[in-house]
């Protein structure tokens, strides 16, 4: 049997602006994933989040259900234009109530709030001053982060400051497949780095004010980058620097990786990173969160046969990976969840094993992991996906062959507690473990919800 470490975190994760709604009550402004969602064309089905999961209507149900599945933890995102809705200025007090109500009642039930700050929904305004291009953007991040600190920074367990950097750069002003839907490669790597530093700002504003005991972290979503061959390895090399040492030297060592600032060399020069800035990226972290899907597969790109560009979020559309012209990313083998994702869980122990080689000091806590499904609600209501609850059994027993190999992981979160707003994919893609009815809002626990109950309350995985 798999038993996983006695204070070992169990949660679940959502993120505001894919569950919450109510996007136009009590004094929330538009963020970019409004403007997106409400351009024809960008979001399947014309989706968007102006109900998603009626979740701030909806608040003590959902957290009777969390308190009914026996997690220790809930991860949820707060939405920066419900709390200052021009990004600056005016504090919008009944958004700051909202938050405060959620993690009062995650306390009463004995379940610990992790908080995180930005989770792609920037206040529109700050998108038209600019955006993350911009460096104005991490300052009001961090006065942001100062004021939530001192909202509710007496009562959060775990702080996490950015939800997948990588996504809001180069989905957002890359490949534009994500809000603002912008295609400028060098502004995508002026994002890079200003996401780093309102991190790293976030993390000192944070520190302020917030009790001595709260835990601080961020969430990168690695990419386990694998070559074909031996011979790929520079590709490899390549795609792991634009992926996560883009990310992870900043925060965690202090400075860009050389053959990153060379390999982007024609697109920028860099000169948004001023004197100082790596060394405020830098913080101390408790714990640094990893969310995790599937590893990436690369080889050399020798110009012949069909190319693909995989990135894990995105169908076709431009490419994010910027200065990557002699990669090719090569589609791997099934199975495959519903996002046309192959299930590999080896990608999961084997980076967890690296993080821990390169930063032993630090441990991970796995912020998301989860899969989206073609669920059937059967005509006696259970939902029998056993799909899912294959996947999360293998990923949890990778988290424990990580952990038996030496690797410091002090939790996991599913992704997620409820079928959601899956952003470009609209409400189609269903990662829940609770089913959410769309006419009705009917939440329905599926097999895997039942399943992670018992994970949960016995720490250990069923054998079998
Ligand atoms: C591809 C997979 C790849 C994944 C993540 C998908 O689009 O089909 O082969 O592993 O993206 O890189
Ligand atoms: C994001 C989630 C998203 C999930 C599945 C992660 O990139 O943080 O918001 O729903 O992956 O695509």
């Amino acid at each position: 049997m798999t038993t996983f470490p006695k204070n070992f975190l169990w949660g679940t994760a959502t993120a505001a602006y894919q569950v919450e709604g109510a996007v136009a009550e009590d004094g929330r402004g538009p963020s970019i994933w409004d403007t997106f969602s409400h351009t024809p064309g960008l979001v399947a089905n014309g989706d968007a989040g102006d109900v998603a999961c009626d979740h701030y209507h909806r608040l003590e149900e959902d957290l009777d259900i969390l308190a009914r599945l026996g997690v220790g933890a809930y991860r949820f995102s707060i939405s920066w234009p419900r709390v200052r809705p021009g990004g600056r200025g005016p504090v919008n007090r009944p958004g700051l109530d909202f938050y405060s109500r959620l993690v009062d009642g995650l306390l009463a039930r004995d379940i610990a709030p992790v908080a995180t700050l930005y989770h792609w929904d920037l206040p529109q305004e700050l998108e038209d001053a600019g955006g993350w291009p911009h460096r104005d953007t991490a300052l009001r991040f961090a006065e942001y982060a100062g004021l939530m600190g001192e909202a509710i920074g007496d009562r959060v367990h775990t702080w996490i400051t950015l939800n997948e950097p990588w996504c809001s750069a180069y989905l957002g002003y890359a490949s534009g497949v994500h809000a603002p839907a912008r295609s400028e490669p060098a502004a995508a790597l002026a994002a890079v780095h200003h996401l780093n530093l309102g991190h790293g700002l976030a993390v000192q504003a944070l520190r302020a004010v917030v009790a001595p005991t709260a835990r601080m972290s961020v969430t990168l979503n690695l990419h386990h980058v694998r070559g074909v061959s031996e011979a790929d390895a520079d590709v490899v090399r390549k795609a792991d620097g634009l992926s996560n040492r883009a990310f992870l030297g900043p925060m965690l060592e202090g400075a860009y990786p050389r053959d990153l600032i060379a390999d982007t060399a024609s697109v920028t020069d860099w000169s948004f990173v001023l004197d100082g800035d790596e060394a405020t990226a830098n913080q101390p972290l408790d714990v640094l969160g990893v969310n995790y899907y599937n590893p990436t597969l690369v080889r050399r790109w020798e110009g012949d046969g069909s190319r693909e560009t995989a990135d894990g979020h995105q169908d076709g559309a431009g490419s994010p990976w910027i200065a990557c012209e002699d990669v090719e990313f090569v589609r791997q083998p099934g199975p495959y969840t519903e996002m046309g994702w192959n299930i590999d869980e080896s990608g999961l122990t084997e980076l967890l094993l690296r993080l821990h080689r390169d930063y032993p000091d630090t441990p991970t806590m796995i912020t998301e992991n989860g899969a989206a499904f073609d669920d059937v609600l059967g005509g006696d209501g259970r939902i029998r996906d056993e799909r899912r609850v294959d996947y999360l059994h293998r990923h949890l027993t990778a988290v424990a062959e990580a952990i038996a190999g030496g690797a410091d992981v002090r939790g996991y979160f599913v992704w997620s507690l409820m079928d959601n707003f899956e952003w470009a994919h609209g409400y189609a893609k269903r990662f829940g473990i609770v089913h959410v009815d769309r006419d009705t809002m009917e939440r329905t626990w599926k097999d895997s919800a039942h399943w992670y109950h018992d994970v949960v309350s016995t720490g250990s995985l069923p054998v079998g």
